[in-house]
């Protein structure tokens, strides 16, 4: 069993190269920050507001999230139910980041995330995978590219799944999240030490993934 560990802005790629990856090398990709996603979903649900770090915590009781792989494809299930593509609206991207700087929720989340690298061989993508949740992953990349290029795929892919937006809006929300996800105290959004750094800002998908699974190749070289 190996570990792919792939860390990153929002809009840098990483889902649709980790995809890409889980798809070629027949091993599993887990999308983290679905999970996130799906807390946020629920605190907004109860009209808590993001800024309410208590009212936030006090929702976690009252969560179930389970993940199960369907036919390859993650489903992420919040007390019983898929909530599908209602994960990915703009406002539940702000809700996302704002749950993540709570040390419960990351908490609540841990084993979640760890379990599903034990019993599989992973291609996870998130902001602290290298860092916090598989520090022993046999390669870890941190992708990133220019604002203007991430915004202009996040708008891209909002209007693909029927939520259309304005660049401005997606560019202006990427950046205060990212800020968010990078400032905070808790497990902050920085390539791990022993990552590799790529900027897939003129790379294609095919190209990013070409790259990482040539460090995978690498590094199961050198330990045969
Ligand atoms: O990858 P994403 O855009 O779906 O993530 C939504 C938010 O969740 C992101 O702004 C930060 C948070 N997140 C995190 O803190 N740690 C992760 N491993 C994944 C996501």
């Amino acid at each position: 069993m190996f570990q792919i560990a792939i860390d990153g802005p929002s809009g840098a790629g990483k889902s649709s190269v980790a995809k890409l990856i889980a798809a070629r090398l027949g091993i599993v990709y887990v999308d983290t920050g679905a999970l996130y996603r799906t807390i946020g979903y629920f605190v907004r649900g109860k009209g808590i507001a993001r800024t309410d770090v208590a009212g936030i915590v006090s929702c976690l009781p009252h969560i179930h999230i389970e993940v199960r792989f369907e036919n390859g494809t993650q489903r992420v299930y919040l007390n019983g139910e898929d909530l599908g593509d209602r994960i990915r609206e703009p406002e539940i991207s702000m809700y996302a980041s704002a749950v993540s700087a709570v040390p419960e929720v990351r908490a609540f989340l841990l084993d979640t995330q760890r379990d599903i690298a034990k019993k599989n061989s992973v291609i996870m993508d998130g902001r602290d995978i290298g860092t916090v949740i598989l520090p022993h992953a046999d390669v870890k990349v941190f992708l990133f590219a220019s604002n203007e290029a991430r915004a202009l795929r996040r708008t891209k892919e909002l209007e693909a799944k029927g939520m259309p937006a304005r660049y401005e809006d997606v560019l202006r929300e990427m950046i205060e999240r990212d800020d968010n996800d990078r400032n905070r105290a808790v497990a902050p959004a920085v390539a791990a030490p022993d990552a590799t750094l790529l900027d897939n800002s003129n790379m294609t998908i095919e190209e990013s993934a070409e790259a990482i699974i040539a460090l995978l190749r690498k590094k199961q070289e050198e330990n045969d």
